[in-house]
Formats: structure tokens, sequence, C-alpha cells
């Protein structure tokens, strides 16, 4: 009987953790989009003080693998190159690994068509 209940509760929870899009966009505007921009182009006034990548180029894309957004993302980036000081902060006290997850199909969503 209690198997059964266990069995009963779980299939009563929502499927594996997936984020609702919207919210997934709300944690890029807030998180994000004051940099990448909110359509990830990285044209905002301070993505282009960093020189940001855009992440709508197919070339972007191709080359950039989950592993390396799920490394920037949570250990951030500080490192001198092409002539500006490139920092983002850390994320990964503040993310979960199902919004990282969310984050990277967001991302990939950005691409715009070759
Ligand atoms: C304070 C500005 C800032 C914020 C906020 C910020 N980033 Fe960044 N991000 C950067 C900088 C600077 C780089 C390094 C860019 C480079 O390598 O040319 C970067 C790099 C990245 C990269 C790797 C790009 C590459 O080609 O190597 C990804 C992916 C990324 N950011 C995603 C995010 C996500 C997701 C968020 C929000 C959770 C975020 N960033 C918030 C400034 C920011």
């Amino acid at each position: 009987m209690a198997r059964l209940i266990a069995l009963l509760l779980l299939t009563a929870l929502p499927a594996a953790a997936e984020l609702p899009d919207k919210k997934v966009e709300r944690l890029w505007k807030a998180k994000c989009s004051a940099c990448h921009g909110a359509d990830g182009r990285g044209q905002t006034p301070t993505g282009k003080k960093l020189k940001l990548p855009d992440f709508t180029r197919p070339a972007w894309q191709a080359k950039t693998t989950d592993e390396l957004i799920r490394n920037r993302v949570m250990n951030g980036v500080l490192e001198t190159r092409d002539g500006v000081e490139k920092e983002m902060p850390a994320f990964k006290d503040e993310l979960q690994p199902e919004h990282l997850d969310a984050i990277i199909a967001l991302i990939r969503k950005l691409a715009v068509a070759p």
C-alpha cells in the first residue's frame, strides 16, 4: 500500500525540471541582458565597451559548446583580450542546474538562420 501511494505521489509530480519559457526569459532579462542585450547581440553600452560576442551569429553558435556556456556562466570570466578587460560575474551561487540548462536552451534559440 505504502508503495502504491509513493508511486502515485511520484507520478503526480511535474515532469522533470524544465522551466517555463517565461521564467527563463525573466531570468535572462534580469541577470544577463544588461550586458548581452535582450536579443543576445551584445549591443548594449556595456556590451559594446566589453566587445561582447553576438550570440545570434551562426558562427558563434557553431563554435560554442554547451560545456563552454555552462563553464562561463557558472564561473564567470575575467581576462584581458581584444584590448579590454572582460569581466562577467560567476553565477554558480545563484543558478540551479535546471536554470542553467534552460538558459543554454534560450541562448540556442537566439540563433538566427544563416
Ligand atoms: C557585467 C556584464 C555581464 C553580465 C551581467 C553577464 N555577462 Fe556573460 N559575459 C560577459 C563578458 C565580459 C564575457 C566575455 C566575453 C568574451 O569572451 O568576449 C561574457 C561571456 C559570456 C559567455 C561566453 C561567450 C563566449 O563566446 O565565450 C556566455 C555564454 C555568457 N556570457 C552568458 C551569460 C549569461 C547566461 C548571463 C546571465 C546569467 C551573463 N552572461 C551575464 C559579461 C556579462
